[in-house]
């Protein structure tokens, strides 16, 4: 059986005990919650380097700017936009790893261009919009995905540079980027914005208090872009990514933070990238001021397993159904 995410449950079989989890050779995690064993298949990091597939009717030929594109999420997409035939504007403050992530499209048969630029700093997001602009003529779907997320800082700790900091590339390097986009849009007739937000918009961090202030400042940027950028034909959309593992945690700490996902894992980089494809397909042609969750129903939860009233070790066996 397939979920929606891509992760594989099977049931392996009636296994008593509290809750234990192995990763198997093949890179599946079995997870034995008392009586119910489900598998969990990981199978979306060895999607890292995918090959060009297919190319998506709405899509392809589209010139698609994601910003942070360099390393993570923000690389996931911009490879997933890559391999259904788009044209990727691969925007990183690092010029190498933009580079990389070019490369890395390439070598997939896809089209892509690296534009380095500080998304905080009006001057270069010009002159990169620039170079969009001279190489395609054209912007169809901007991706903000670049944030800051360190240093991480208690409340006692924080001075007001580490806030102006945070606030300049996550919330501002938001506004910066989509206002000439937005602009060239407009003039094109339409197009398609997707916002980064995250759990911190609506639960909170601790030590994250510039963060999360930037990610609910996106949440509300975006409802409001959504009503000044619809009578242009732009739809204005954020993404609220659960836990992603763009930094390559160890197992454990892998396991223990698929612990508190409803689901049973951690995500990958390329489960964000269906959302963003169909936020940005003709498919979504009526949604916009939206948020799509893809957070594997963290957001959804109370408490976490490791502590809820009723632990998914005390399910019912599917055997038993
Ligand atoms: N990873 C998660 O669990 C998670 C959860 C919720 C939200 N998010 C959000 O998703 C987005 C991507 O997160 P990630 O984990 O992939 O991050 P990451 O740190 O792995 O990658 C971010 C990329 O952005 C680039 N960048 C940083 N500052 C920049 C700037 N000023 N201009 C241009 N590029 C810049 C970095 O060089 C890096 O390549 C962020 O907005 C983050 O807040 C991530």
């Amino acid at each position: 059986m397939r979920d929606g995410s891509g992760a594989r449950l099977g049931v392996v079989g009636g296994l008593g005990g509290g809750g234990h989890r192995e990763i198997a050779a093949d890179g599946l995690s079995i997870i034995q919650s008392g009586s119910v064993s489900v598998m969990y298949s990981h199978q979306s990091t060895l999607r890292e380097g995918m090959d060009l597939m297919t190319t998506h009717p709405s899509l392809a030929g589209n010139v698609v700017l994601v910003t942070g594109a360099g390393n993570g999420i923000g690389r996931a997409i911009a490879q997933r936009f890559a391999s259904v035939g788009a044209i990727v504007a691969v925007n990183d403050v690092d010029r190498s790893n933009a580079d990389s992530t070019v490369a890395a499209i390439a070598e997939a048969g896809g089209t892509a261009m690296a534009v380095t630029a500080d998304v905080s700093n009006a001057a270069s997001v010009a002159s990169m919009i620039e170079s969009v602009l001279a190489a395609h003529d054209r912007i169809d779907v901007l991706v903000n995905n670049a944030g800051l997320v360190e240093p991480m800082l208690h409340f006692f700790e924080a001075d007001e540079a580490w806030w102006r900091r945070i606030v300049d590339v996550n919330l501002t390097g938001h506004f910066l980027v989509s206002h000439p986009t937005a602009r060239i849009m407009a003039r094109q007739g339409g197009g398609c914005i997707i916002n980064m937000s995250s759990g911190g918009a609506t639960r909170a961090h601790r030590a994250f208090t510039a963060y999360d202030a930037t990610k609910g400042g996106i949440e509300a940027l975006t409802r409001a872009m959504a009503l000044d950028l619809g009578p242009y034909n732009i739809r204005v959309n954020a993404l609220m990514p659960g836990s992603i593992d763009t930094s390559g945690l160890a197992v454990e700490q892998r396991e223990l933070r698929g612990e508190n996902v409803p689901l049973g894992r951690i995500g990958e980089p390329f489960d964000m990238t269906g959302a963003a494809l169909f936020l940005a397909s003709d498919d979504a042609s009526y949604i916009t001021g939206d948020v799509i969750k893809v957070d594997g129903g963290m957001l959804a939860q109370q408490r976490s397993a490791t502590v809820d009233i009723k632990p998914p070790s005390d399910f019912p066996a599917i055997a038993d159904l």
